[in-house]
């Protein structure tokens, strides 16, 4: 009897464990979109509110020109400053007619025809931050207005809420009803939060929309601490946000919540600041390997005709697009950190290690170097698989490979001729395109611009070993070593 019922035990395991990740990855989405993290560009970080027609179909012609629509980030944002300041007397929003000489119609129009979605911005207050009129009370009349103009993505940020936050059910109901008139219409809307992680929509808000930040605004830089982020990187009931948060102390805030990531609903660090100038090369692959990992949108902030050739190479490293958008959407953890005895300009650092699973059963581990100078960190895969002895993962041996290392990272002289438009994107100049081969279907054939660079094997119960620049990261993709190479490992 317990022999034979034990095999029917284990398929019924098995399939309801396939059927348990077919049902998470479609039914957790409240309206089936954002299955992985959102991807694309908004005006905000570069142009705040002087932006106009002919900045929004620039950006947008070299998402299409620099291959980056083509690796996922498909939506244009145009973040505050789209109306005039007051509403028509029947209430209606009016777009800035000077700004967008064409119309918000015609430029909808011209996105869906490049291949790229619409996106908006609004507040659930009174005004924009920026001091537009904006939609608490308006919901029903906004959402048609945008479902009209054919919009894909709503920002909503918290400015000017009228009191209406200081517990989650206040701001739980106040965001919802956005997310009714969003539905009501009956168009697919990514709804997103900008809430700075006031009164923790981690907690509530996966069930009314796709996202939702965690924190105060980025600023452009890696670790320089500023008054206008007052809360430390480990307080997490953080009571006021602020503005000026920089890269170590989003990703501290992050590192609390991250298991509340799931297909449908990601916790948003905040806009990418790669290309804007304020961090060195090692600090925005820093700062783009954890946002990818840790499943945050990764909506870039940056002049796409004012990119350097090393910044460009970070946006479209295809491994690294690839962890983000892997289909478990499962968040990278932080395993452990240590913090330096040494003081640098912006006080202590710290040396971080985070790991996380991937869909295929590989994983990946990020190595941050946060410290004031180059030095060479090593984690046990004890320590890189959740401090467990015991875990099968850590008898077993693991091909490493690394995600920027020369498969993955477009050489500066192509990414130069490629952004002054002398040559064309091609396979042959190591540009992956994601729309036409797919990152799972990559990664099943061994791509090595999507797997990564192989590095070396860590055997059974053995050691991670990276040498880390000064506010450096090395990112890497574990695979189960194959039998026969494993056997070889052994002697
Ligand atoms: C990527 O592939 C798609 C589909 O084949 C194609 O339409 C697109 O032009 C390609 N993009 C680039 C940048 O080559
Ligand atoms: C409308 O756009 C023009 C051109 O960008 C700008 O000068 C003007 O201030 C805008 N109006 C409002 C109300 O923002
Ligand atoms: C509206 O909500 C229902 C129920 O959650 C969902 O099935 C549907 O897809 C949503 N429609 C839109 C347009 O988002
Ligand atoms: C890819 O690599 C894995 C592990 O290194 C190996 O088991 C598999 O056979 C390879 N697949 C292909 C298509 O080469």
């Amino acid at each position: 009897m317990i022999w034979s019922s034990l095999p029917a035990t284990a398929v019924i395991i098995v399939v309801f464990s396939l059927v348990a990740q077919v049902l998470a990855a479609s039914g957790l989405s409240y309206n089936g979109l954002a299955l992985t993290p959102q991807m694309g560009w908004d005006t905000f970080n570069a142009y705040a509110l002087d932006y106009d027609e002919d900045i929004l179909m620039k950006n947008a012609q070299r998402l299409v020109d620099l291959g980056l629509r083509d690796l996922g980030y498909n939506v244009v944002i145009l973040d505050d400053a789209m109306t005039e300041k007051t509403r028509s007397h029947d209430g209606k929003l009016i777009a800035n007619a000077t700004r967008f000489p064409s119309g918000l119609k015609s430029i909808s129009k011209r996105f869906h025809n490049m291949g790229l979605q619409f996106g908006v911005y609004s507040s659930a207050g009174r005004f924009t931050c920026g001091g537009y009129p904006a939609s608490l009370g308006y919901e029903e009349q906004d959402a048609q207005w945008w479902a009209d103009l054919g919009v894909d993505y709503l920002k909503h940020d918290n400015c000017f809420n009228e009191g209406q936050s200081g517990n989650p059910k206040l701001s739980h109901d106040r965001f919802a009803v956005m997310s009714k008139a969003l539905n009501a219409t009956g168009r697919k809307i990514t709804y997103s939060l900008c809430n700075w992680g006031d009164d923790k929509p981690w907690e509530w808000a996966s069930t009314i929309s796709n996202s939702a930040r965690i924190s105060g605004d980025i600023y452009d830089s890696f670790s320089r601490p500023s008054a206008g982020c007052p809360c430390s990187q480990d307080d997490f009931y953080c009571q006021i946000p602020g503005y000026h948060c920089n890269v170590m102390n989003i990703l501290g805030k992050a590192s609390a919540i991250v298991s509340k990531n799931q297909p449908g609903y990601w916790n948003d660090l905040d806009m990418l600041e790669v290309g804007n100038g304020g961090m060195s090369y090692d600090e925005y692959k820093t700062h783009f390997s954890m946002w990818a990992i840790i499943k945050s949108p990764l909506i870039m902030g940056n002049k796409l005709d004012e990119l350097s050739p090393e910044d460009y190479a970070i946006l479209i490293n295809p491994a690294v697009i690839a962890i983000n958008q892997d289909p478990l959407g499962s968040a990278a953890s932080r395993q452990w950190r240590v913090q330096e005895d040494k003081k640098d300009e912006y006080g202590y650092g710290e040396i971080q290690v985070w790991s996380g699973e991937l869909a295929n059963g590989d994983h990946i581990v990020a190595f941050i170097n946060g410290g004031s100078g180059d030095q060479v960190i090593s984690s046990t895969l004890v320590e890189v698989f959740d401090g467990l002895r015991n875990s099968p993962k850590v008898q077993k041996s693991w091909d490493v490979y690394d995600l920027w290392g020369a498969d993955t990272v477009m050489s500066n002289e192509v990414a130069a001729r490629i952004l002054g438009g002398e040559s064309k994107l091609s396979h042959a100049e190591g540009y992956f395109n994601a729309s036409r081969h797919g990152f799972q279907d990559a990664i099943a054939r061994n791509d090595s611009r999507v797997v990564g660079t192989y590095a070396k094997t860590v055997p059974a119960k053995g050691t991670l070993t990276a040498d880390i620049p000064r506010h450096g990261v090395a990112l890497f993709r574990l695979r189960e070593t194959s039998e026969g190479k494993g056997q070889k490992d052994e002697l």
